[in-house]
């Protein structure tokens, strides 16, 4: 059984991977292969009550492979990790057969759950480098993780995803942003977004329109006459200085409901 996981473990690196050439290629050179043929006896030490030594020899293999899979994890036939340094794989993750990881991804808790705390990858889903998948959820067949990208939500099958989700939520113990991805349709151009955002704080705040269009315009004789113009738009009206002044009265209001 176990010899028949790690045939299968090097036929997915040399299906999957183009730079693979040879099966001793990938059996002397693949640290990622190294990592999973470790995990799998450290699993069953793990599972046979070996569990102080299982986690001995995860960090050993950590140590030579910079993968470090928990031997707790669960992980089915057909797995590949390319390259592999900086995997992070936690204790009740569960990765069914086919499934791939590049380097640097981790399959972690948030640190607010007890028990089963880390993701479950259904079959054939592929994680891209770099990818943080976090939390007690599970990630569709077939899905792909971009590179880079922080998952924090359940992913349904047949689906990539991308992108990340850091923003400056709370400042000095003070929330200073009412940003909620719920409330948000994905996808949109951050420009139109920001502007969409800044009209509805204008709304908001009941506040007169004052873009460059409501601005009333001196006639062509007045300001063939002027050399300045007769009313100058106050400082806080000019682009920049306008939109902070508004994000910030918004802001104030929001802090103090
Ligand atoms: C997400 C991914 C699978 C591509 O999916 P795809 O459906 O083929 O997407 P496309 O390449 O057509 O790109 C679609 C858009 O997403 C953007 N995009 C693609 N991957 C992205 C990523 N990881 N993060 C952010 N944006 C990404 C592209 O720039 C493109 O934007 P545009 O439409 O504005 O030009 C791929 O880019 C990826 O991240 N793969 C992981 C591979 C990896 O980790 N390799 C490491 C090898 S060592």
């Amino acid at each position: 059984m176990l010899l028949k996981q790690i045939y299968q473990d090097i036929h997915a690196a040399k299906e999957r991977d183009p730079a693979a050439r040879s099966t001793l290629e990938i059996l002397l050179c693949y640290s990622g292969l190294h990592a999973i043929i470790a995990h799998r006896i450290n699993h069953r030490l793990w599972r046979a009550g070996f569990r102080l030594l299982a986690r001995l020899n995860s960090q050993v293999t950590k140590f030579f492979t910079g993968v470090e899979i928990h031997p707790g994890a669960r992980i089915g036939s057909r797995f590949f990790i390319d390259h592999g340094a900086g995997t992070v794989i936690g204790e009740t993750s569960e990765i069914a057969d086919g499934c791939t990881l590049f380097q640097g991804v981790t399959l972690g808790g948030t640190g607010k759950e007890a028990g089963k705390r880390h993701p479950t990858l259904c079959e054939d889903v592929t994680v891209g480098a770099h990818a943080q998948i976090i939390g007690s959820f599970a990630i569709g067949r077939g899905s792909v993780i971009g590179a880079g990208a922080v998952v924090l939500d359940p992913v349904p099958e047949y689906t990539t995803v991308i992108g990340h989700k850091a923003f400056v939520l709370r400042r000095k113990g003070k929330r200073v942003y009412d940003f909620r991805h719920d409330r948000l349709a994905r996808g949109l151009d951050p420009m139109d977004t920001y502007e969409s955002r800044l009209e509805q704080i204008e709304k908001h705040l009941n506040l007169p329109d004052v873009s460059p269009a409501s601005v009333p315009q001196p006639s062509p004789e007045a300001s063939a006459d002027a050399t300045e113009p007769s009313t100058p738009l106050p400082a806080e009206h000019d682009g920049q200085s306008h939109t902070q002044a508004l994000i910030q009265q918004w802001m104030r209001q929001r802090n103090r409901t």
